[in-house]
C-alpha cells in the first residue's frame, strides 16, 4: 500500500511538472519571441510616451498591441503582471519527483558500481543520494560565479556562453562517471534546470523588483539590473532544449547506456542550444540555416555514436559460453535476475507493477521483450543497478542468444 501511494505521487507530481514546465517554457519562449519581434513604434504619440518597441499579433479571435518600454513608463499600474511562480512550481515539483524515486532509491537509480572510477564504483547509497543533492548546488554555484567573473557587467557575454560549455561538457563528463547513466543524464539536465530557476529567483526576479522601486521612488533604475537580468534569461533560453530532451532521455536507454555517453550527453546539449539560436534569430527576421544544419549534423553524429552495434561491443565481448543458448538457460537467467521487478506482482520492495509493463513471467513473454532484453543487458542497464547480481558469464548468455521466431 506504501509504495502504491508512492507511485501515485509520482504520477500527480510528474502531471503538475509537465505542466508546469509546459507553461513556464511557453512562456519563456514567447517573450523571447515578443523582444525579437518588437519594431519601433509607428505613431509619434507613442514615441513620445517613450515606446521602445511594439508587436501586432491576432490570436483567439482578437488582435493585441504589445508595446514595451524599457525603464521609464510614464505610469506604472499596482496590477503588473509578474513571471516566477511558473519557474519555481518546475522546480519545487521536479525535486520532488527525483527525491521520491532517485533519493528514496539511491541503490536502484543513482549508485554506479561499474563507474571506471574506485571511489565512485564504491558510493553507499546515502553518499550517492548526497553526491546528487551536492552536485545540483555546486552546478548553481559555480555556473553563478562564472557569470559574475566573467561578465559582471555583461561585456563579455560570448566569453562567458563559451565558458558555461564548457562546465557543461564538465557536468555531463563527471555525471556520467559518478551516477548510473539514466540518473547522470537526468542529473545534468537538472543542473541546467537549477541553474534556470535560480536565476529568476535570485537575479532576475530580485533585478525587476529594484527596477519597480526606482520607478515608483522616481529615481533612475539601475541599467545593470535591467542588463543583468536579460543575461541570464538569455541563457534561460539556450538551456530550455537541452533540458527538455535530458527529461526526455530516460525512456533512450541507448543513449544513457552507450560507452560514449557523456560525449553523446554533451553533443545533445548543443544540438538544441543551435536549434533554439536558428528560433531566436527567426523572430529578429534573419533566416540563418546554418544553425539548424549544425544541429542536425550533431544529432547525426549522436545517432552514429549510440547505434547498437558500437553500444554492445565492449560486453559482447566477454567470456563468451560455446554455442548459443536456449530459451530454457535463458528464462533460468531470467527467474533468478529480473522476475523480481518483471512480474505481474513484483516481489522486489518498492516496485507496485512491472516496470514500463514488462513482464517476463513466460517463455512468450521473453520471446515478445527479446531485442529490448538483449539491448539492455549487453549495454550493463538491466538488471536495474545490478541489484540482483547477474555475472558476466550469464550476461554474455543473454547478449549472445539467439531469440526464438
Ligand atoms: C530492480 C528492479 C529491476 C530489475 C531486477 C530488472 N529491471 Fe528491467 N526495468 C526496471 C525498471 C524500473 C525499468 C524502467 C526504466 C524506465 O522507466 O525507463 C526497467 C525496464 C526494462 C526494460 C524496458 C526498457 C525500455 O527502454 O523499454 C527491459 C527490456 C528490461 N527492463 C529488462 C530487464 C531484464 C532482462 C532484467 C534481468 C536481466 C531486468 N530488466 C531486471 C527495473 C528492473
Amino acid at each position: 500500500m506504501h509504495a502504491y501511494l508512492l507511485e501515485f505521487g509520482n504520477l500527480l507530481l510528474r502531471w503538475l511538472h509537465v505542466i508546469a514546465a509546459i507553461a513556464w517554457i511557453g512562456e519563456s519562449i514567447y517573450f523571447v519571441m515578443l523582444d525579437n519581434s518588437l519594431r519601433p513604434p509607428q505613431r509619434s504619440a507613442a514615441k513620445q510616451r517613450g515606446v521602445f518597441g511594439e508587436m501586432w499579433a491576432v490570436h483567439g479571435g482578437g488582435f493585441y498591441h504589445n508595446q514595451k518600454y524599457l525603464t521609464n513608463p510614464a505610469e506604472l499600474p499596482d496590477d503588473l503582471h509578474w513571471s516566477y511562480w511558473k519557474a519555481y512550481s518546475t522546480w519545487l515539483s521536479g525535486f520532488a519527483l527525483f527525491a521520491i524515486l532517485y533519493l528514496r532509491k539511491p541503490d536502484v537509480y543513482l549508485t554506479n558500481p561499474s563507474s571506471p572510477w574506485a571511489w565512485a564504483a564504491a558510493l553507499e547509497p546515502w553518499q550517492a543520494a548526497a553526491a546528487a543533492v551536492i552536485f545540483l548546488l555546486a552546478g548553481w554555484v559555480i555556473y553563478d560565479q562564472l557569470c559574475r567573473r566573467i561578465s559582471p557587467t555583461m561585456e563579455r557575454d560570448g566569453l562567458l556562453s563559451a565558458a558555461v560549455g564548457v562546465m557543461m561538457v564538465f557536468v555531463a563528463y563527471l555525471s556520467v562517471q559518478m551516477f548510473q547513466g539514466r540518473a547522470a543524464f537526468l542529473l545534468t539536465g537538472a543542473v541546467m534546470a537549477t541553474c534556470m530557476s535560480a536565476n529568476v529567483l535570485f537575479w532576475i526576479i530580485p533585478g525587476q523588483r529594484r527596477m519597480v522601486a526606482a520607478l515608483k521612488a522616481n529615481v533612475p533604475p539601475d541599467p545593470l539590473d535591467g542588463m543583468r537580468g536579460k543575461q541570464r534569461s538569455v541563457h534561460n533560453t539556450y538551456f530550455t532544449l537541452p533540458v527538455v530532451f535530458l527529461m526526455l532521455s530516460n525512456h533512450y536507454s541507448f543513449t544513457f547506456t552507450s560507452p560514449h555517453a557523456w560525449i553523446i550527453l554533451s553533443l545533445f546539449i548543443f544540438a538544441g542550444a543551435a536549434i533554439r539560436q536558428y528560433f531566436v534569430l527567426r523572430h529578429l527576421g534573419k533566416n540563418q540555416l546554418a544553425y539548424p544544419a549544425v544541429g542536425v549534423a550533431l544529432l547525426l553524429v549522436i545517432a552514429w555514436l549510440g547505434a547498437p552495434a558500437r553500444t554492445m561491443a565492449p560486453t559482447a565481448s566477454l567470456a563468451s559460453p560455446s554455442g548459443t543458448a536456449g530459451m530454457q538457460q535463458v528464462q533460468a537467467i531470467i527467474e533468478a535476475r529480473c522476475v523480481q521487478c518483471h512480474a505481474a506482482k513484483p516481489t522486489q520492495p518498492g516496485f507496485v507493477s512491472a516496470p514500463l509493463g514488462v513482464v517476463l513471467e513466460t517463455t512468450d513473454q521473453i520471446a515478445l521483450h527479446g531485442a529490448k532484453i538483449k539491448e539492455t543487458v549487453a549495454s550493463n542497464y538491466m538488471p536495474l543497478g545490478n541489484l540482483t547480481g547477474m555475472t558476466n558469464a550469464e550476461r554474455a548468455t543473454i547478449t549472445n542468444w539467439s531469440i526464438p521466431h
